[in-house]
C-alpha cells in the first residue's frame, strides 16, 4: 500500500506533506515525491528512497498548495520514473495514487500519450484531463466512474486547486493551521488537529485556502459529519526509536485495556446468527495465525471453527453456512485480500464480523459488524501488539460465547510480565543458517508466528512445522547448522513433544527451548505461567523480541523490512 498526503493554506505546507509522508512512511517506504506549483507551472520533485532523501531535494521549496506520495511498488518496478506524484499528458495535472485501477491497460491503449512510467496512476491522471467536463471535480468524478478498482487520490491542478477523492482505500480531510488536508490516516493528523472528515465510497473534496467541499458521485454537493481522533500512542521514550520495539514493550497495556473493555462492555453489541453453528476465521499472515489460535478457543466451547488464508478462500470452493459466523481479522482493515473474501460473504448474504484495530477502516464498512482491538496505533510492518490484542479479544469473545467466566484471563493480564530474549541466546542462535521452531497444537501457531516474525524483519531463512511432522519429511533438514527452536506449554503433547527434540538432537540439530516448564538437557528460556490457552500471549512475546535482537544484530531496519508494507491494499 501507498500513502498519500495533500495540504492548501497560507501555513508551512511543505513542513506538513514532509511530516506527513514520514508519517506514512510505514505504508510503503520504496520511493517518495512532492508537486508543487513553481512560477505558475506544476513542478515535481521524486526519488527512489525514503523520506529523508525526498526532504533534502525539496529544502527550498515554499508553496501553499502540495501534494505527496510515499510508494510501496505495484504497477512497475522501484524508480523515480514510477514514484508519484504523475503529470498528465499537458503538464497542468499531478496525480498521488493509492490503490490499483485493474483496467487501466484498457484504459492506456485508448490514450495517445508519450508514458513516462509504467504506472496505472498515470492512466489515472491522463483520464482525468480527457475528460469533457468544465472543471476538475467533475472531470474527476466523471473519471471515477470509467475506473475499476480501488483508489484514494489527490490531484493539484496548475491553477492551485485541490481535488482528492477515494474508493476503498481510506482518505481523511481536516482543517489544519487554517489550511486544509486530505491525507491516507488519521496518525498524519494526531497533534495536528482532533477533528475530522471520513471519505466515504465514491466521495470527493474540493481543497480550497478557503474551505473544502464535499460531493457524492453524482456531483451533488453534501454536507458531513467531523469525527473525533483516539489518542495515538507515541513510541515510549525509554526505547530508541523503532516502533516495534516500543509495541512489543506496550503488550501489557494492551492486555489490560482489552480486558477493561470488554469487562465494562461485553460483546452483547455484536450481532451473532441466532442458531450459529460454525465460527470461521479468514484473514492473512499474522491476523491469520490470530484466527488459528481463535478457531482452537471456539472448537473449545463445542462450536465447530475453520481458519483459512484470505488469498485462498477468496478462489477457493468453501461450501459457505448461512448459519455460520465468518470472522475476519485484520489490523488495517485495508488488506486486499481479506477484504476481497469480506465481500464475497456479504454477496452470498451470510454473518460477519471484522476484528480490526483501526477505526472507520474499510473492512468495518464492509462487515457493519466489529469486535474492535484495542492495540492502539500500530506502524512497525512487523506486527507484535495487534497479535496479542487480537488473540486474546477472541479468546474472551469465546469465553462470552461459551458462558465461560474470564478469570483465568484476569490471572493472566495480572501475571504478565515481558520475558526478555538474552542476548547471549540471540548471539547462539546467530551461527546457525537454518532455524526451524517446532510445537504441537496452540504452540505449533506460535511457532508459525514466531517463525513470520524472523523471516519478514531479518530475513534469515526459516520455517515452522508441528513438531510430530518432522519425521515425514522435513527431518531431512536437520544437521549441525540447523537450531530448532521448540515451543512446549501444551501439557497434553509434552511427551510426544519432547521425543520429537531427541530425533532432531540425534541427527545434530541443535535444540532452544521456550516453555513455562523446566526440561533438562535444553537450552531453554523459561515463561511464567498462566492458563494453557492463554499461552500463546506469553510465548509469543520473547519470540517477538528475537526476530527484533537478531534483525538488529544483522543490522536492519525493524520498522522498515525490506519489500514488504504494513498493509498489502493489493493482491
Ligand atoms: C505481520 O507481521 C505482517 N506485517 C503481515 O503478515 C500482516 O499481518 C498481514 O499483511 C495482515 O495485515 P492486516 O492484519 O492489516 O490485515
Amino acid at each position: 500500500m501507498c500513502g498519500i498526503c495533500a495540504c492548501i493554506g497560507n501555513f508551512l505546507c511543505k513542513d506538513f506533506i514532509i511530516d506527513g509522508l514520514k508519517k506514512l512512511e510505514y505504508r510503503g517506504y520504496d520511493s517518495a515525491g512532492i508537486s508543487f506549483i513553481d512560477n505558475n507551472a506544476l513542478k515535481v520533485i521524486k526519488t527512489v528512497g525514503d523520506i529523508d532523501a525526498l526532504s533534502k531535494l525539496a529544502e527550498g521549496v515554499k508553496a501553499d498548495a502540495i501534494i505527496g506520495h510515499t510508494r510501496w511498488a505495484t504497477h512497475g518496478g522501484v524508480t523515480v520514473e514510477n514514484a508519484h506524484p504523475h503529470l498528465s499528458k499537458s503538464g497542468k495535472l499531478a496525480i498521488v495514487h493509492n490503490g490499483v485501477i485493474e483496467n487501466y491497460k484498457d484504459l492506456k491503449a485508448q490514450m495517445d500519450v508519450e508514458w513516462k512510467s509504467s504506472t496505472d496512476s498515470e492512466v489515472f491522471v491522463n483520464l482525468i484531463e480527457r475528460q469533457k467536463e468544465d472543471c476538475l471535480i467533475r472531470k474527476v468524478i466523471s473519471a471515477s466512474k470509467k475506473v475499476e478498482g480501488s483508489f484514494a487520490i489527490a490531484l493539484l491542478s496548475a491553477d492551485g486547486e485541490i481535488v482528492a477523492g477515494r474508493r476503498e482505500n481510506p482518505l481523511y480531510i481536516a482543517e489544519v493551521d487554517g489550511g486544509f488536508v486530505a491525507t491516507s490516516d488519521l496518525y498524519v493528523l494526531s497533534e495536528k488537529t482532533e477533528n475530522y472528515f471520513a471519505l466515504e465510497n465514491d466521495e470527493f473534496a474540493v481543497l480550497k485556502k478557503s474551505g473544502v467541499e464535499f460531493y457524492d458521485k453524482n456531483g451533488e454537493k453534501i454536507a458531513k459529519k467531523q469525527q473525533k481522533i483516539e489518542k495515538f500512542n507515541k513510541i515510549s521514550a525509554k526505547f530508541k526509536n523503532t516502533h516495534m520495539e516500543s509495541e512489543i514493550f506496550e503488550a501489557k497495556d494492551v492486555l489490560e485495556k482489552t480486558l477493561d473493555f470488554y469487562l465494562k462492555y461485553g460483546f452483547s453489541t455484536i450481532k451473532i446468527p441466532k442458531n450459529l453453528q460454525e465460527i470461521n476465521f479468514i484473514a492473512c499472515g499474522t491476523a491469520y495465525h490470530s484466527g488459528l489460535v481463535a478457531a482452537e478457543y471456539f472448537k473449545k466451547i463445542g462450536l465447530p471453527s475453520h481458519t483459512y488464508i484470505a488469498s485462498e478462500f477468496r478462489y477457493g470452493n468453501e461450501v459457505l453456512n448461512l448459519n455460520a459466523l465468518y470472522v475476519f481479522i485484520s489490523q488495517s482493515g485495508e488488506t486486499a485480500d481479506t477484504i476481497a473474501s469480506a465481500k464475497l460473504i456479504k454477496e452470498s448474504g451470510c454473518k460477519m464480523l471484522a476484528v480490526t484495530n483501526t477505526q472507520n477502516c474499510f473492512l468495518n464498512q464492509i462487515c457493519q459488524n466489529v469486535l474492535p482491538t484495542f492495540a492502539g496505533k500500530e506502524i512497525a510492518v512487523a506486527s507484535t501488539k495487534a497479535y496479542l490484542a487480537q488473540v486474546f479479544s477472541l479468546y474472551l469473545f469465546a469465553c462470552f460465547l461459551g458462558g465461560r467466566d474470564v478469570k483465568e484471563a484476569s490471572d493472566a493480564v495480572s501475571k504478565f510480565e515481558i520475558v526478555d530474549f538474552p542476548d547471549s541466546l540471540t548471539q547462539y542462535a546467530l551461527k546457525f543458517k537454518k532455524i526451524i521452531f517446532v510445537g504441537r497444537g496452540l504452540d505449533y501457531i506460535t511457532a508459525l508466528e514466531a517463525s513470520l516474525k524472523l523471516k519478514e524483519i531479518s530475513y534469515i531463512n526459516s520455517i515452522a512445522i508441528a513438531s510430530g511432522e518432522l519425521k515425514h519429511g522435513t527431518l531431512a533438514l536437520v544437521d549441525n547448522e540447523t537450531l530448532v527452536v521448540g515451543i512446549l506449554t501444551q501439557q497434553k503433547t509434552r511427551e510426544k513433544f519432547l521425543t520429537n527434540l531427541e530425533e532432531v538432537k540425534a541427527r545434530g540439530g541443535e535444540i532452544l527451548l521456550v516453555s513455562n516448564c523446566i526440561e533438562e538437557g535444553y537450552n531453554c528460556l523459561t515463561l511464567p505461567n498462566c492458563a494453557e490457552d492463554l499461552m500463546p500471549i506469553y510465548s509469543v512475546v520473547p519470540l517477538q523480541i528475537f526476530a527484533l535482537k537478531m534483525c538488529k544484530k544483522l543490522g536492519f531496519n525493524p520498522d522498515k523490512p525490506r519489500n514488504l508494507a504494513k498493509s498489502v491494499t493489493v493482491e
